[in-house]
């Protein structure tokens, strides 16, 4: 596999946890991008002093306000990118941002898995759909026929936990309004790889294996992988991707997920 190369890259949810490793990521790389767009929902907080401290250090990362729950504040963010590319697109969007309710199938409740749902499946939607002109037209102004992350791609962070056939750790964390908004994520992969195929639009839906984060520990238990092997695999797997790899649901070492 070799490294990714993109001019521009957004990455939702960046100030914590695997969103801030993939920026770190992208912004390390042999060849990083012209522009690494970091969403973040309060970025004069607490929570985004480390995000604060990398963007004074490298001046291609951009902190966009970006509360992916808000329509106003999704549009906001698409035409501040927008004029920050100066009539180039964007190659890249990562819908990272995403939350977890340690509800089970007695205690989870209409409010949770409403706020859970619109969090992790409706707002990657949205972000697409905004996003969807920029896309455009960094695959049209991309040379070569045939899909790649280095065209355009949308790459939605999913979980194994939205896999109805692994069921994975459901003795441990029944996680209903999770289980369902990452399946729901993962049918919506699905249909944006079938409708933005014709725009030169990869999609794909990543499980970033069970990473050392707030939302990976929240269980109680150590979880194996580092944020730093998660990021760095997933940018690895991206930059491997292509025509074929469209609409499919991958881990961080590039293995098939089953649906
Ligand atoms: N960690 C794991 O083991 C694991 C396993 C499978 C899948 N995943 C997936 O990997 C992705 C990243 O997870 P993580 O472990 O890094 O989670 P995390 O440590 O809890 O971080 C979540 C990030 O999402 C942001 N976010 C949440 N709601 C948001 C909203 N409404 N608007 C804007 N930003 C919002 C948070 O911002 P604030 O700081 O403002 O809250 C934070 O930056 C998620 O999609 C998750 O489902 C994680």
């Amino acid at each position: 596999m070799g490294e990714l190369r993109v001019r521009s890259a957004l990455v939702t949810g960046a100030n914590r946890g695997i969103g801030l490793g993939l920026v770190q990521h992208l912004l390390a790389l042999p060849n990083p991008p012209e522009w690494v767009f970091a969403g973040c929902r309060d970025p004069k907080g607490q929570r985004a002093q480390e995000l604060q401290k990398l963007s004074s250090k490298h001046p291609n990362l951009v902190i966009v306000p970006l509360e992916v729950t808000d329509p106003a504040s999704i549009k906001a963010a698409a035409d501040s990118v927008g004029e920050r590319l100066k009539g180039s697109g964007l190659n890249l969007l990562i819908n990272n941002a995403a939350i977890l309710k340690m509800n089970s199938l007695d205690t989870e409740t209409l409010k949770d898995m409403s706020q859970v749902y619109t969090t992790n499946s409706i707002a990657p939607l949205l972000l697409s759909q905004a996003f969807l002109p920029l896309l455009k037209k960094a695959a049209q102004g991309s040379p070569g026929s045939g899909l790649s992350c280095s065209k355009a791609a949308i790459a939605n962070v999913s979980s194994i936990g939205g896999s109805i056939t692994e069921m994975y750790m459901w003795e441990t964390a029944q996680c209903i309004a999770y289980r369902c908004s990452k399946a729901a994520l993962n049918m919506l992969t699905r249909c944006q790889s079938m409708g933005y195929r014709e725009h030169g639009i990869l999609c794909v839906a990543l499980h970033p294996g069970w990473v050392q984060t707030d939302m990976g520990s929240s269980a109680g238990h150590v979880p194996p992988v580092t944020v730093d092997a998660s990021a760095g695999g997933m940018l690895k797997v991206l930059s491997s991707l292509s025509e074929k790899d469209t609409g499919t649901f991958l881990d961080w070492e590039g293995n098939v997920v089953p649906w």
